[in-house]
């Protein structure tokens, strides 16, 4: 499998620390040097599905295909106002495709479980070109009189298109049960043989733990991942982490011993999109001309579950 096409869509409204701390009990120092996020995209007045399918459009522009060309759309997704259709289904109208569409929910590492089962697919020539989209709203699952989460997340939508190729040089995925640290439970309809009540609880997050299990699986998934390649961590040029902590992306640098420029970021300015946050950094650097022909890049994601998952590839677009 290989990588032809990616893209992204943003919300226009950008919000500063400063426009949170006006109702939050927080600060623009607070959340700078916590987390390292200065200003965030948060959805306001368009909607995910309209993100979702301009990130798929420019993927296939920039990959050269139309939608009717494509045979599987994945598309990654923890809420939207839609339950049902799949979110896939509406970017798929959008889109002009006419092929099976499916949504999958591994929280924030979705990226990697996507392209996990794209190349599943491929190999089995079950299909060829399929697009990988996340999309995400996360800031509609915190609840806004939260200061431990509200500040964390922003919103986006990204997008790869893939294909056959012998780019893609290992994947490893994997989710052990720990619910209790990370969950968002949203409300149900009433039924009348229900004898309980499920009202919903906004996101929740034991952000210590979390940190100590996102450093803990990074660190590991990127050594698993090296081990598998049989490469060294000096011989990757671009480690694209999950942008959920300046941090956490620190801490796994320093664990492996390597410069801060391959590890690039920009929570500072797009705050944590969960599992657009890898395919959003891989755009920006596809078309700001940070990556080359020939480049090594291991993208590495963890999220509620607790998911995980790593991958390598060669970058093979701009020859
Ligand atoms: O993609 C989802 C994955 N999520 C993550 O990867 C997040 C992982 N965890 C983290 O990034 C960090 O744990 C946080 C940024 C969430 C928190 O940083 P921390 O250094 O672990 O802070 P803490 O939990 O130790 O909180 C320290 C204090 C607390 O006050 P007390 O109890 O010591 O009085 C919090 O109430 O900071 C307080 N606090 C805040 N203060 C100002 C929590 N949020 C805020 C805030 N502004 N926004």
């Amino acid at each position: 499998m290989k990588i032809i096409g990616t893209g992204s869509s943003l919300p226009s409204l950008s919000v500063t620390n400063e426009m949170l701390s006006v109702f939050l009990d927080t600060s623009d120092e607070w959340i700078r040097s916590r987390t390292g996020i200065l200003e965030r995209r948060i959805i306001s007045d368009e909607n995910l599905k309209d993100l979702a399918i301009e990130a798929s459009q420019k993927a296939l522009d920039d990959a050269g295909l139309t939608g009717s060309e494509l045979d599987y759309i994945i598309c990654s997704n923890v809420v939207n106002y839609y339950v049902t259709p799949s979110i896939s289904c509406l970017v798929a109208g959008g889109i002009q495709a006419a092929c099976p569409c499916v949504d999958l929910n591994a929280a924030c590492t979705g990226f990697l479980y996507c392209l996990d089962m794209a190349a599943a697919y491929i190999a089995a020539k079950k299909a060829k070109n399929i697009l990988v989209v996340c999309a995400e709203e996360p800031t509609r699952m915190c609840s806004w009189k939260d200061r431990n989460t509200a500040v964390l997340f922003g919103d986006a939508a990204a997008a790869a298109v893939v294909t056959e190729g012998d780019a893609f040089r290992a994947s490893r995925i994997s989710a052990f049960h720990r619910p209790e640290v990370l969950y968002y439970q949203r409300p149900l309809e009433d039924c009348p043989f229900v004898k309980y009540q499920q009202r919903g609880v906004p996101l929740y997050m034991n952000g210590k733990e979390v940190f100590k299990l996102a450093v803990n699986a990074s660190t590991q998934g990127i050594e698993n991942i090296l081990a598998d390649t049989g490469l060294t961590a000096d011989q990757v040029d671009h480690y694209i982490l999950h942008q959920a902590n300046m941090r956490i992306i620190e801490t796994v640098r320093t664990q492996l011993r390597q410069p801060p420029h391959k590890f690039p970021h920009n929570i500072e300015s797009r705050g944590n999109t969960s599992s657009a946050s890898i395919p959003l950094l891989l755009d920006e650097m596809h078309r700001n001309g940070t990556l080359q022909y020939g480049d090594t890049v291991v993208l590495c994601g963890f999220g509620a579950g607790f998911t995980t998952g790593t991958c390598l590839f060669t970058w093979t677009m701009n020859e």
